[in-house]
């Protein structure tokens, strides 16, 4: 009887919720997006992904203006292959370790979109890294439904209750 009256004393729910933003077409982003969409498309189509045959693209824009790019590299022993993300921003920060990113692009080859196709685990994990060392959110946009995109201004939203450096020095 006094344990649950206890228990429920301790127990209180907590809600986390995540920001979007639903727009309807790239024509209605900014220049630098527009770009950084169609070198994502040119990359998609140079994706190595003979055995998902999900080519997906990702173009990333540093803030001193360069821009890179990445496709999924698959794998005969399939956990070997990488995430077009990943390609992408560690390409980006093997060369710019100390540039921040602004903005990231991720498409793919999917026909028929019904919802956004988002980061997998390990890239949100690999995002929110890079977000925490430059302690600034980047944008994110994803394809979605018909020529839809949604945009995420942070990883932050794409992961919560995230593991991240600080607990490492806890
Ligand atoms: N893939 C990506 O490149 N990015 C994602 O965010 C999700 C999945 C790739 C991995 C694999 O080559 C293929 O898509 C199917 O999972």
């Amino acid at each position: 009887m006094y344990l649950s009256l206890d228990l429920q004393k301790v127990m209180t729910k907590k809600k986390v919720s995540f920001e979007y933003e639903e727009i309807t077409s790239i024509e209605a982003c900014d220049e630098n997006i527009q770009s950084l969409y169609s070198e994502a498309q040119k990359a998609k189509e140079k994706a190595y992904a003979p055995y998902s045959n999900f080519k997906v693209g990702a173009a990333l824009l540093l803030e001193n203006g360069e821009v890179f790019t990445g496709n999924n590299q698959e794998n005969a022993a399939y956990p070997s292959g990488l995430c077009a993300e990943r390609v992408a921003i560690f390409s980006a920060k093997s060369k710019y370790p100390d540039v921040a990113i602004k903005s990231l692009v991720i498409v793919t080859s999917a026909k028929n979109v019904q919802a956004p196709v988002s980061p997998c685990g390990s890239c949100r994990q690999v995002l929110l890294e890079y977000e925490f060392a430059q302690k600034k959110p980047f944008d994110i946009y994803l394809q979605t439904k018909g020529q839809g995109l949604i945009k995420v201004a942070s990883a932050n939203h794409l992961l919560p209750f995230s593991f991240n450096s600080d607990m490492l020095n806890g």
